[in-house]
């Protein structure tokens, strides 16, 4: 039994974490494969409402939850994140890969300090997410099976320390001593062993057992380090490729591919957003979208979606069947947009330029939509308002990919299954 992927199809904060949830009840693991706590997942079950920055969300429905060897792992993060869980009455049932890298304080410091001093700034998170990341390129970083052995932790800190306390004396800060940082992450080490192990191989091992397996991707195509918005991205790859490199397994291991957007687009952080919206629209779907960022608490940028973005990503992730997430958000509102094309020095594109520069000059071209209000409650498509229908038809013919789910509230009765 092959595995499901689920990925983000525009700038991340698509829905995917409603979405896992919906799908993990089918699953027997959830697997997250990218990025770090820069992330967060909201998920509402029976009126109560969790979030989570790493554990995947299928631990609301005790699976056993994975965080493979392409994550960022921030140890008090992770542990504090396992402690909500066990309040809860969850049975904490987590692998953590071996070769996952640790978020280390420096990092923290280093990711602040840069974007302290850039002319330009990215908007990251401030987690510290591309200093770990880099440093797993330059062979710096630290690896959670080294991270657990409080011997070989040392070890290795001692060795890395050399280069990231000039890296920091560089922006006139101090980096933590070894010391105080065997003080900071000393029980989280001790604590987390537990959870050591091989996902590559528990995947592997759970696909020939016929298991049904989840793999879900933090952030969107759109961030991804080398086919995003290039440098407004983040360091990891929330591709299908990086589903299979994030988590070391074949491509033959994948079923299908579900990709997850809004019926909307936003964006947290700088760079390009051909479709956004300004003044009073913006601040009403802001409101109702509560579009507010949960790992940073920033207002998201708003703006139509966009067909361009979508299809790209849908070619290079090979996207089979598409979740259309928050499309009562939209309801109420008079004229809809959608952008299917984008001009640029007076040509008509249909997918994103690979150069950001030319997306940043890329002008968005619309069809317009009838508005309309949804129901309370649907049970099958043809609940919809027909202008909903024709909405979402235009999707799935410009893509030509289908639309398998959509989601119309923040709850996980709020979700239409279609055949
Ligand atoms: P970083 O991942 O913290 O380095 O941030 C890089 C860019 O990705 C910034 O624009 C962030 O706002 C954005 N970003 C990172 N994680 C998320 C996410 O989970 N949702 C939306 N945007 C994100």
């Amino acid at each position: 039994m092959p595995a499901t992927l689920v990925l983000g199809m525009q700038f991340g904060d698509e829905g995917k974490g409603k979405v896992v949830d919906f799908l993990a009840s089918k699953a027997d693991i959830v697997v997250r494969f990218n990025g770090g706590n820069n992330a967060g997942h909201t998920v509402v079950v029976a009126g109560k409402t969790y979030k989570f920055h790493l554990i995947p969300s299928g631990a609301v429905q005790d699976k056993l939850c994975c965080l493979a060897s392409g994550v960022a792992v921030n140890p008090k993060v992770l542990l504090e994140e396992i402690k909500m869980l066990q309040r809860e009455g969850k049975e904490v049932r987590l692998i953590v890969d071996a070769r996952a890298q640790i978020i280390m304080p420096y990092h923290i410091l280093l990711d602040g300090a840069k974007e302290a001093s850039a002319n330009k700034k990215i908007g990251t998170t401030k987690r510290g997410i591309g200093p770990c990341y880099a440093d797993r390129a330059a062979r710096t970083g630290i690896r959670f099976a080294e991270f657990v052995d409080l011997e070989r932790f040392k070890e290795r800190l001692k060795a890395v320390l050399l280069f990231k306390q000039k890296e920091l004396s560089a922006y006139g800060i101090n980096c933590p001593s070894e010391e105080e940082i065997l003080k900071e992450y000393e029980n989280a080490c001790r604590k987390l062993r537990q959870y050591l192990g091989d996902v590559s191989l528990v995947v592997r091992d759970a696909l020939k057992e016929g298991r049904q397996v989840l793999l879900e991707g933090a952030q969107g195509f759109f961030l991804d380090n080398d086919f995003g918005t290039y440098p407004y991205v983040t360091s990891s790859h929330p591709t299908t490729g990086g589903a299979l490199t994030g988590i070391g397994i074949a491509h033959n291991a994948l079923d299908r591919a579900i990709g997850v957007a809004k019926a909307y687009c936003t964006r947290v952080g700088s760079g390009p957003f051909v479709t956004e919206l300004a003044g009073e629209l913006a601040d009403t779907i802001r409101e109702k979208g509560k579009e507010y960022g949960t790992t940073t608490g920033r207002p998201r940028r708003i703006g139509w979606l966009d067909l361009v973005m979508l299809r790209t990503a849908s070619r290079i992730n090979g996207i089979d069947e598409l979740a259309i997430t928050k499309l009562d958000v939209l309801s109420g509102i008079e004229k809809l947009k959608i952008c299917y094309a984008y001009k640029l020095d007076g040509k008509e594109l249909k997918e994103v330029p690979a150069d950001t520069a030319l997306v940043e000059r890329c002008k968005p071209i619309y069809k317009e939509f009838e508005g309309f209000e949804l129901p309370a409650e649907l049970k099958k498509l043809g609940d919809l308002p027909a202008q909903a229908r024709e909405y979402l038809k235009f999707i799935e013919t410009e893509l030509n990919v289908p639309i398998k789910i959509i989601s119309y509230g923040p709850g996980r009765k709020d979700t239409l299954l279609i055949d």
